[in-house]
C-alpha cells in the first residue's frame, strides 16, 4: 500500500527587520526546519517559506535614526538574517519580505473582502500624540510612571516591576521616549476588524487539533473575556502599505505580517511554477487536501489563533491545519540576558561554535508542548559531548579504521553472526526502532525521537563492547569475523545517521560522502548496504565542544554597560559594578575584527552645554555640537566634573550608537571617559587643531 503523499505549507513566524537573530528565535526556526526535513525525507511535498516582518514604528524610527531609508534598513537586516538562517541550516524553501508586491496585494485583496462583508468599521479614537516629534506614539514609545506600583519609566502597555499591564494613558508623567516630550492627546479615525462578530466561528475553531490543548484553554479564557475590535490601521508617519481609499492610514504591521505568510508563498509558486490557490483557496484546499501549519512562539498565539482564522474565514480563505505554538528559551535557567552574556545572537554562536550542536541540544530539550526550554551552558557542553560524539560518531571512527586498513573499505555481508541468515540482531533492533522515532518527529517530540536513537546508539556500542573488534584485529584466522562486524556496525552507524538526519543535515551529509551512498531518506531505513559496498577513509566527522569556546561566546555577548551615559542599567546589574570597581586597569578583553572597530564612527564633538539634569544625581545632561549637528547626550560624569569645566571643551563621541530611551529624555550618542568611575573618571580631548564633526580613526 502507497499512501498518496501528503501537500503540505509550512511557515515560522517573520523575525522583526528591527534586529539581529538570537538563540531564543532559534529555538522556532530550528524546530520548525526538523519537522519539515522529516515531512521531506519522508517523500512529502512540503513548502518552507518565511520572511523579515519589514513595518510599523520602530523600524521606521530606526532607520531615520541611521540616517538611512527603511527600505536600506531592511535590505541590509534581511541579509544578515538569511546569513543567520543559512548557517543555522534553516533550509527555507523562500525567504521573503512583508514589503513586497505580493503582500500587499493580499493585504488589500483580504482588507477589501472584509470591508464587503461588513467587518470593517471606521471611526475616531483618542490616542497619544507627540507634538515634537508629530507622530501617534504606540503604546511602547510612551513611558512615564506605573499606575499601580508608582515605578519610573515604564512602558505605556505594562509595568516591569510589578507586572500591572494598563492603557498609556493611565500613566503617571507620561513623556514620549522618541523624543522626551509631554504626549497630548489627539483624536484621528481608525480603521477596525469587528472581531467579535467572529466570535461563533473562533469558539468552533479553537480546538485540538487546530491548537495544542494548553493553548486551547488561553484561547477560550480570551474568547469567555470577550474579543474587542481589533485596530488594524495607523495615521501617517508610518513605514508600511497605505490603505486604499483612505490616504494617510496604513495597515497596522500586524494585519500585514500573517500575510506575509501568503506573500511569501506566491513569490515561490511564481518561482516554481506552483499552484498558490491549491493551498489558499478554501474550496481548492479542501478537494486538495492540503495542509497548512505555522509554527510560532506562545506570545504570538493571539495573533495566529485569533486573528488570522477569523480574517482568513471572513474573506473566503482556507484556514491552518494548526498553529503550533513553543514556549521562550531560558540560557541557564534565566531570561536571557545581555549583561550575563546569555543574550546570544545568532552570528556570534556561529563565530564560536558548531551550529548543528545547538540544532542537537535544541531537539534534545523539545516537546510538542508549550513550556519554555532552558539552555543550560554546562548541560549542552556535556550533552553533545556525550550523545554526539560519545555514542554515535565513535561508532563510526570505531569501525571504519580497519575496514580501510584490512579490507579496502569492502562491507561484508551483515547476517547474524551465528550462522543463521537472519540479520544480526544489533542491526534488526535498530531498524525497528525507526516507527517510534517517526511518530514522535511527527508529533514534534524531538526530545523523544533522540531518545530513541540514542537508545540504539547504546545497544550499538554494547555490541562493540561485546565483540571487541580490536581484539579480533589482533589474532589470526578472525579476519572474516572482524570485516562482518565492522560492517554490522558501518550500517547501524548509517541507520543512525539517517534518523538524525532531519536534526544534523549537515553531518549526514558529510556521512554519505563518506559511506559514497546517495542522500538517505525514509524509506532507505528498510535497506542494508550491500556485501561488497566500498565506504571511502573515515574523516574526521564532529569535534568535541571545548568549554573554553563557551566562555568565549559570553564573553562576546556580554555587553559593558559602560559608566558614561547608563546610570539606569548599571543601578540593574550592581554584580557588574561590584566588579568594574575591584581594579582600575581592567584586562584587555577578546580581539574584535577591523570590520567591528569600523562600524564605530567617533566623532569629535564640542561640549556646547552642559546641565545638571533634575533628579539625577550621577548624569549630566552635554549638548554636544558635531559641526553642524547637534545631540543630546546623558553622561554619567556628575560626580567627576562641573558644567562649567566642561562647557567649550572638545572630546571623543561615539555618533552611532543606537539612541537610548532615557527618563529625562533621549541619549543620542555616548561621550568616551576613562577611568573605574566616581570622582575618577576622565573624558578624553584630542589635541587643538581636531574640529567638531571629524571622524575618529
Ligand atoms: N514579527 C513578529 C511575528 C510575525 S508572524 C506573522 C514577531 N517577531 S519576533 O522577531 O519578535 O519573533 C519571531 C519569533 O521568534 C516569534 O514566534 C517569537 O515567539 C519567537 N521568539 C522570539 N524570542 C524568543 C525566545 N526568547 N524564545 C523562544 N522564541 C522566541 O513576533
Ligand atoms: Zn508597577
Amino acid at each position: 500500500m502507497t499512501e498518496p503523499r501528503r501537500k503540505i505549507l509550512v511557515t515560522s513566524a517573520l523575525p522583526y527587520a528591527n534586529g539581529p537573530i538570537h538563540l531564543g528565535h532559534l529555538v522556532e526556526y530550528i524546530q520548525t526546519d526538523i519537522w519539515v526535513r522529516f515531512q521531506k525525507m519522508q517523500g512529502n511535498q512540503c513548502w518552507y517559506v518565511c520572511a523579515d516582518d519589514t513595518h510599523g514604528t520602530p523600524i521606521m524610527l530606526r532607520a531615520e535614526k541611521e540616517g538611512i531609508t527603511p527600505e536600506a534598513l531592511i535590505a541590509r537586516v534581511w541579509a544578515e538574517h538569511k546569513a543567520d538562517f543559512d548557517g543555522f541550516l534553516v533550509g527555507f524553501d523562500n525567504y521573503y519580505s512583508t514589503n513586497s508586491a505580493e503582500t500587499r496585494h493580499y493585504a488589500d485583496d483580504i482588507y477589501t473582502k472584509l470591508r464587503t462583508a461588513g467587518l470593517i468599521e471606521v471611526r475616531a479614537i483618542e490616542q497619544y500624540y507627540d507634538p515634537v516629534k508629530e507622530m501617534f506614539l504606540p503604546d511602547r514609545f510612551i513611558k512615564g510612571t506605573c499606575p499601580k506600583c508608582k515605578a519610573p519609566d515604564q512602558y505605556g502597555d505594562a509595568c516591569e516591576v510589578c507586572g500591572t499591564t494598563y492603557q498609556p494613558t493611565e500613566l503617571i508623567e507620561p513623556y514620549s521616549a522618541v523624543s522626551g516630550a509631554t504626549p497630548v492627546r489627539r483624536e484621528s479615525d481608525h480603521h477596525f476588524f469587528t472581531l467579535g462578530r467572529c466570535a461563533d466561528f473562533l469558539k468552533e475553531w479553537i480546538r485540538p487539533p487546530q491548537v495544542q490543548p494548553e493553548a486551547a484553554n488561553k484561547l477560550s479564557e480570551w474568547l469567555d473575556a470577550g474579543l474587542s475590535d481589533w485596530d488594524i490601521s495607523r495615521d501617517a508617519p508610518y513605514f508600511g502599505f497605505e490603505i486604499p481609499g483612505s490616504p494617510g492610514k496604513y495597515y497596522y504591521v500586524w494585519l500585514d505580517a500573517p500575510i506575509g505568510y501568503m506573500g511569501s508563498f506566491r513569490n515561490l509558486c511564481d518561482r516554481e511554477g506552483l499552484e498558490f490557490d491549491a493551498f489558499w483557496d478554501k474550496g481548492q484546499a479542501a478537494s486538495a487536501g492540503t495542509e497548512l501549519y505555522h509554527f510560532i512562539g506562545k506570545d504570538i498565539l493571539y495573533f495566529h489563533a485569533l486573528f488570522w482564522p477569523a480574517e482568513l474565514e471572513s474573506a473566503g480563505y482556507r484556514t491552518p491545519t494548526a498553529v503550533f505554538a513553543h514556549g521562550f528559551l531560558t540560557v541557564n535557567g534565566q531570561k536571557m540576558s545581555k549583561s550575563r552574556g546569555t543574550f546570544i545572537t545568532a552570528s556570534s554562536f556561529r563565530e564560536h561554535l558548531n551550529p548543528e550542536w545547538l540544532r542537537y541540544y535544541f531537539a534534545a530539550k523539545l516537546g510538542a508542548g508549550i513550556e519554555d526550554i532552558d539552555l543550560n551552558l554546562e548541560d549542552f557542553v556535556a550533552r553533545v559531548n556525550a550523545d554526539l560524539i560519545g555514542k554515535y560518531v565513535n561508532i563510526a571512527s570505531r569501525a571504519a579504521g580497519f575496514l580501510t586498513k584490512r579490507f579496502e573499505g569492502k562491507l561484508a555481508n551483515v547476517l547474524s553472526s551465528d550462522g543463521d541468515s537472519h540479520i544480526d540482531p544489533v542491526l534488526t533492533q535498530l531498524v525497528h526502532r525507526r516507527h517510534d522515532i517517526e511518530r514522535a518527529f511527527e508529533a514534534r517530540e524531538y526530545g523523544r525521537a533522540l531518545r530513541e536513537v540514542m537508545a540504539g546508539a547504546d545497544e550499538v556500542n554494547a555490541y562493540v563492547d561485546s565483540k571487541k573488534p580490536w581484539e579480533m584485529a589482533k589474532q589470526e584466522g578472525r579476519e572474516a569475523e572482524l570485516q562482518q562486524v565492522c560492517s554490522v556496525l558501518i550500517n547501524c552507524f548509517r541507520l543512525l545517521t539517517l534518523y538524525l538526519k532531519p536534526v544534523l543535515p549537515k553531518l549526514a551529509g558529510d556521512v554519505e560522502a563518506f559511506l559514497a551512498i546517495d542522500p538517505l531518506t525514509w524509506e532507505d531505513a528498510t535497506r542494508l548496504l550491500p556485501e561488497g559496498h566500498t565506504i571511502r577513509p573515515y574523516q574526521h566527522l564532529m569535534t568535541r565542544v571545548d568549554p573554553k569556546s563557551i566562555e568565549a561566546l559570553v564573553a562576546a555577548n556580554t555587553q559593558n554597560m559602560a559608566p558614561t551615559t547608563d546610570s539606569h542599567s548599571q543601578a540593574r546589574h550592581p554584580e557588574r559594578q561590584q566588579h568594574e570597581s575591584q581594579a582600575n586597569i581592567e584586562p584587555i578583553g577578546e580581539t574584535i575584527d577591523y570590520d567591528t572597530f569600523a562600524k564605530v564612527d567617533l566623532r569629535i564633538a564640542r561640549i556646547a552645554k552642559a546641565e545638571y539634569v533634575e533628579g539625577a544625581d550621577k548624569l549630566l545632561r552635554l549638548t554636544l555640537d558635531l559641526g553642524g549637528e547637534s545631540r543630546n547626550v546623558f553622561a554619567g560624569i556628575r560626580s567627576a566634573y562641573e558644567p562649567s569645566q566642561l562647557e567649550g571643551r572638545l572630546t571623543v563621541m561615539v555618533a552611532n550608537l543606537a539612541p537610548r530611551k532615557m527618563k529625562f529624555g533621549l541619549s543620542e550618542g555616548m561621550v568616551l571617559a576613562a577611568g573605574p568611575g566616581g570622582k575618577d573618571l576622565f573624558i578624553l580631548s584630542p589635541d587643538s587643531g581636531a574640529e567638531p564633526g571629524m571622524r575618529v580613526k
